[in-house]
């Protein structure tokens, strides 16, 4: 159907973690570059440095900075900051639509907001399910909240629209890849200088590097001391492997990694990582152990082998492929995983085949076509069902 565009529709992005800025960033970008959108951007601040190193890569600059986080935050303060701050923002911009992504508290939050102001909400990263509403905790349900109040689904795969069909939701969504490989593809060089001092002082090419993050609400106390002494297991064993664990800034997460791992020559416990040192030091690594979502979506576009640190996945398009396993969070079980694939090439290799199934690199373009054919009526702005 051909539209004659003469107002634009106007998207406010709201996000506030350094996974949520990672996939949203490229989208804001795009809809800034799209005649049919205006774009604005409203942090939450649930993270503070983290956040800002993302939105330094990307170049973003948000018109609204909540600026909410605080040491020890609670998920209860959190919401009530989101939903006290964003009411202002929502009154000023008066948006057509507003965007958030995936399951964090800010992410529901926001949606909740928009939601007691009617304005139409779009879910970025939708219908992925564990099926367990305590795991991820409290990102499950989170999700499936968010999608509750949403009115446009971009679930990155099939299997998560298939997800969204199952609870009964008829319209509104769309198949789109996630927006995690659009930034990946535009960050990953092949002949990349690290900025972070702390990696350049690694070499990079004289050992097998295994890739190390975790930093879970579920795995915080006895899951995670039972990580590291795998870890800690697993660099004594190997004399060719050294690890690389950018340490989350939460404290309940840098203080038993300190404890645990900080005086063995070969861990390397530095700060987090600009996410484009971060995505190309996944692109030089050999193996990743890791509890992060979006790093089970990258590791397979790279083609590295990841065993996830967690005892349910809801995302398990690459644990079919093959590039993905659960790992659980006992110590004997990440130990044999991790040599399964250090002592047998063959293994590794079959691993380490490239398969992703998270998307092409255009999944904001899609998501833009979504919301200008959904929102635009022969030039007027149309609210989605
Ligand atoms: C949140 C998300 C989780 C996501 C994770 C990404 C929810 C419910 N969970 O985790 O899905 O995987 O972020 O990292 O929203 N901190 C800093 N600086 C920062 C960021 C964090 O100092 O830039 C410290 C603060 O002390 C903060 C603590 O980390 O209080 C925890 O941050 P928070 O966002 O509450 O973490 P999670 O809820 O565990
Ligand atoms: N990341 C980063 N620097 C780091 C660790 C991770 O930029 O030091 C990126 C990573 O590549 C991915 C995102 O942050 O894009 C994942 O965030 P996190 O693990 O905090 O959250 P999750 O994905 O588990 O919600």
């Amino acid at each position: 159907m051909s539209k004659s565009v003469l107002k634009s529709i106007k998207v406010l992005s709201v996000f506030g973690t350094r996974p949520e800025a990672v996939k949203m960033c490229p989208l804001v970008k795009a809809i800034q570059g799209d005649p049919r959108l205006t774009g604005a951007v409203c942090v939450t601040g649930q993270h503070r440095q983290m956040l800002d190193q993302v939105l330094k890569a990307f170049d973003v600059q948000p018109d609204y900075d909540l600026n909410l986080m605080r040491a020890g935050q609670t998920l209860s303060g959190i919401t009530a900051g989101v939903l006290e701050g964003l009411g202002p923002v929502l009154q000023a911009e008066q948006p057509d639509i507003v965007l958030v992504h995936g399951d964090t508290t800010t992410s529901f939050a926001a949606a909740l907001a928009a939601f007691y102001q009617q304005i139409s909400v779009g879910h970025v990263e939708a219908g992925l399910r564990s099926g367990n509403k305590l795991s991820p905790f409290p990102e499950e349900m989170n999700r499936c909240l968010t999608g509750r109040i949403a009115n446009l689904h971009f679930a990155p795969t099939q299997s998560n629209a298939d997800n969204l069909r199952r609870e009964g939701i008829a319209h509104g969504i769309f198949v789109t890849g996630n927006t995690v490989i659009d930034a990946l593809f535009s960050l990953v060089r092949p002949n990349y200088t690290f900025q972070a001092e702390g990696l350049n002082k690694i070499d990079l090419k004289g050992k097998r590097t295994l890739l190390l993050t975790a930093h879970r609400r579920e795995n915080l106390g006895e899951p995670l001391r039972n990580i590291f002494a795998a870890v800690l297991k697993l660099a004594e064993l190997y004399d060719d492997v050294q690890v690389i664990y950018p340490v989350h800034l939460n404290p309940a997460v840098r203080e038993p990694a300190q404890a645990q791992l900080g005086g063995h020559p070969r861990i390397h416990l530095i700060d987090p990582l600009d996410v484009q040192d971060m995505h190309n030091l996944m692109a030089h690594c050999h193996l990743m152990l890791t509890d992060s979502g979006g790093l089970q979506e990258e590791a397979p576009a790279l083609g590295k082998p990841v065993l996830v640190l967690r005892t349910e996945t809801e995302r398990p398009e690459a644990v079919e492929m093959g590039t993905v396993r659960m790992a659980g969070v006992e110590a004997a079980n990440i130990l044999r995983e991790a040599r399964a694939l250090l002592d047998d090439q063959f293994a590794y290799d079959t691993m380490a085949n490239a398969v992703n199934p998270y998307g092409d690199g255009h999944a904001s373009e899609r998501i833009c076509d979504a919301i200008a054919e959904t929102c635009l009526i022969e030039s007027e702005v149309k609210r989605p069902c």
